[in-house]
């Protein structure tokens, strides 16, 4: 099949978050399986250009939208065929991939247009437009409407993929000019788009409009969105459309993320010899200017810092929480400065137990992959999440929050299953709480370093988490299936 994939991240070249990992595998799982997949994403002045020679694909073109006129140019880069930029300084030449800047909404229209333009240049006839979050919501509606009258397009089904239901990209209603479909203005949502108090135009909603299939990235999530509780005021519309709503579970590039090849930290290992691990605690713990101490655990957090993720929870029981059990803390991340504040606040607090870099660090990322005893994540929802299955694979047991892709990939450890010969794995492999408040989470950091000082149970749990297999092989070949189901 040809596919064509807009993304606004594609790592390594442009990542704030679990998109980047995502969009910079699947397309490559997709052409081992011997589909043409062309992802286009914008070349933003962050992306490194040592990672590999970067060279223009035909001559610049212009894009107008209404009367905004900006002259793209699409760029490729020889290690890794099949990844297109749009190149538009005055578009991506920012702080950011993303800002809260008047032209927001233009910076991705010009994305997805320069996409569909591009294919026509390439004479490429994609079988599916796979478009992903609200930077790319306008574009099924774009490729009816704009671009129907294209015989290249004439079989391209559309799939929408939702990575986070919670960001919508909502702009004024006299945007609606720079979408360049104005004169379609019925095929917009009306009672937003003339509400009394200021119309609006949500791109996410039409993407759940007008996407063939919309998919997200796991099956939890992909139920509970369509729940008033997490729906972020569109599960109507997904209710609406629930046979074309589908969960497909994010994969792991075990390349980029498994102890045995991990180029990043210091010392390998395996599960069958994780000596290495404790050598990788020693480094990440003395990184963060700890003192090492064997025996004590540590717990990670790698993460954006957004309430998103639930560390609020942590306030009122962390504290405590140090002085009772004297663990130590690596925490990675940064974003809302309430949150980077409370994690600051410990630091100083507890100068020897908790390390905070803020900031992003993909070496660090893995470093606390590796070296961590715990990983936590309380998310309040989470999509997917991928570093709970990193951190399986590293042997690293994750405490989480029973929620969308969390509750799809740890499984509560279960002691009684422990001596199960028949079947190990049924004692789960990481911590689970219900209860979303501090009560639920402190009940579930204290079950974990009560497990820990257990030796045969937690090398249980370290054993059935690195056995787990999230491999993007399986999950790539379910895309396959998915794109061959879409209606058109
Ligand atoms: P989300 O996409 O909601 O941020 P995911 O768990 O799906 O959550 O993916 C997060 C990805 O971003 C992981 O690869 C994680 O290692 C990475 N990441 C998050 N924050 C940082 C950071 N401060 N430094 C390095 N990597 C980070
Ligand atoms: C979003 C979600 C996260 C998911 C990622 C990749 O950022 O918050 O849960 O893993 O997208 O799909």
């Amino acid at each position: 099949m040809n596919v064509l994939v807009v993304t606004s991240e594609a790592a390594p070249f442009a990542k704030t978050g679990g998109l980047g990992d995502v969009l910079g595998a699947l397309p490559r799982y997709l052409r081992k399986l011997g589909h043409d997949v062309r992802v286009f994403l914008p070349f933003y002045s962050s992306i490194d250009t040592k990672k590999g020679t970067f060279s223009p694909v035909g001559d610049p073109f212009p894009i107008v939208l209404g009367p905004h006129r900006y002259v793209v140019r699409i760029v490729t880069v020889d290690t890794h065929p099949g990844t297109f930029f749009v190149h538009c300084p005055e578009l991506y030449a920012r702080g950011s991939l993303y800002t809260n800047d008047l032209d927001e909404h233009r910076r991705f229209l010009v994305l997805g247009w320069a996409a569909l333009i591009a294919a026509q240049h390439m004479r490429f006839a994609p079988d599916v437009l796979h478009c992903n979050d609200w930077q790319c919501g306008l574009l099924p509606l774009t490729l009816k409407v704009a671009f129907g009258w294209d015989r290249l397009f004439a079989n391209t089904k559309t799939l929408l993929s939702i990575h986070n239901l919670n960001y919508q990209g909502v702009f004024p209603a006299s945007t609606i000019g720079d979408t360049n479909l104005a004169s379609s203005a019925h095929l917009f949502h009306q009672d937003q788009l003339h509400h009394p108090h200021g119309g609006r135009i949500n791109y996410m909603l039409h993407g759940l409009l007008y996407a063939g299939i919309v998919s997200t990235v796991s099956p939890t999530y992909a139920r509970e969105i369509q729940s008033e509780e997490h729906g972020a005021g569109l599960d109507p519309f997904l209710r609406a459309r629930r046979s074309t709503v589908v969960g497909i579970l994010n994969g792991v590039d075990y390349d980029e993320w498994s102890p045995e090849k991990d180029t990043l930290i210091p010392h390998r290992y395996s599960a069958a010899d994780l000596s290495g691990k404790a050598l990788d605690k020693e480094a990440l713990v003395t990184a963060l200017g700890l003192p090492y101490v064997p025996g004590v655990p540590v717990l990670g957090i790698v993460s954006r810092m957004a309430s998103q993720k639930g560390f609020d929870l942590l306030g009122p029981i962390l504290g405590n929480l140090l002085v009772k059990w004297g663990f130590q803390l690596a925490v990675l991340g940064s974003g809302e400065s309430r949150l980077e504040q409370m994690f600051e606040g410990f630091r100083r607090r507890f100068p020897k137990q908790v390390g905070f870099y803020r900031g992003f660090s993909n070496p660090l990322a893995h470093l606390i992959e590796a070296g961590s005893d715990i990983f936590l994540m309380p998310s309040r929802y989470e999509p997917c999440g991928l570093n709970q299955m990193y951190s399986l694979r590293y042997g690293t047991v994750p405490i989480v929050h029973r929620t969308g892709g969390l509750a799809d990939t740890v499984r509560p450890w279960n002691p009684y299953a422990a001596n199960d010969a028949m079947d190990p794995r049924r004692a789960g492999n990481g911590f689970v709480f219900d209860h979303h408040d501090s009560r639920g989470l402190e009940w579930a950091i204290e079950m974990a370093l009560g497990t820990f000082k257990h030796r045969p149970s937690w090398d249980r749990l370290v054993q059935n988490g690195m056995a787990e297999d999230f491999s993007w092989e399986r999950q790539a070949a379910l895309y396959v299936d998915l794109y061959q189901r879409i209606p058109g």
